[in-house]
């Protein structure tokens, strides 16, 4: 079952997928450049800064010898500054303490300044292969309705509920294309309020398609 989840899933995603530019690179770089800009911003408005950044500073080099003023004015527009500036504290933590080279392990990720348990999940499979799933809203409501899994989601620490499932389904040979999938279909198929479940992969099998309860899941409830 857990196979077929996860192969129905990839196989949508590969028919399907968006082209983006930070997908179709190994480069720890780029990829967390993308995630750091795309944490409150949507893709088609991030998408020109991630252009004029990878422009101006290729590497994480170039972006660690830049003036954090400089930095600041490219992010013009974006909002919350304090990304910028732990975008560029970043650069220079990974330039002197790891020698210019974004470290490959989850945890070791999550020490940098603006990395939490979401970008060292991207990091992580999409550069470097690991089978670390991405936890967002998005894989919230996947799991939630697909395994009809009633935690509320406000609380954090039903956080390692979702984190297990998900780790449970994600393959050891693909993990990249697994997380992108989860993202993608939250984003475009399993919306918060009108699901397109007549174009989901994983119809069958999905829990709240069958029982009609798409509308009471995730479960989110403020303390
Ligand atoms: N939102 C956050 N990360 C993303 C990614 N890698 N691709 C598309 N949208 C995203």
């Amino acid at each position: 079952m857990v196979d077929d989840f996860s192969s129905k899933l990839v196989f949508w995603y590969q028919k399907h997928l968006r082209e983006l530019p930070w997908r179709n690179t190994p480069d720890p770089y780029k990829i967390w450049l993308s995630e750091i800009i795309l944490q409150q911003t949507r893709v088609a408005q991030g998408m020109p800064y991630y252009k004029r950044f990878i422009e101006k500073y290729p590497t994480v080099e170039d972006l660690a010898l830049a003036s954090e003023e400089e930095v600041l004015r490219l992010w013009q527009g974006l909002g919350y500054y304090s990304r910028a500036r732990n975008l560029h504290a970043c650069a220079k933590a990974v330039v002197e303490k790891f020698n210019g080279k974004f470290p490959e392990d989850y945890e070791t990720l999550q020490s940098l300044k603006g990395i939490g348990k979401y970008t060292a999940a991207a990091i992580a499979s999409f550069a470097f292969k690991k089978p670390i799933p991405v936890v967002d809203g998005n894989v919230f409501r996947v799991l939630s309705r697909y395994f009809l899994i009633n935690a509320n989601i406000a609380d954090a620490k039903n956080f390692k509920i979702f984190f297990e499932t998900a780790s449970s389904l994600i393959p050891q040979d693909e993990p990249d294309l697994f997380n992108q999938a989860m993202m993608d279909l939250g984003a475009t198929i399993c919306s918060p309020t009108n699901p397109a479940c007549l174009m989901c992969p994983i119809a069958v099998g999905c829990e709240a398609r069958e029982q009609g309860l798409q509308k009471q899941f995730p479960v989110k409830e403020k303390k």
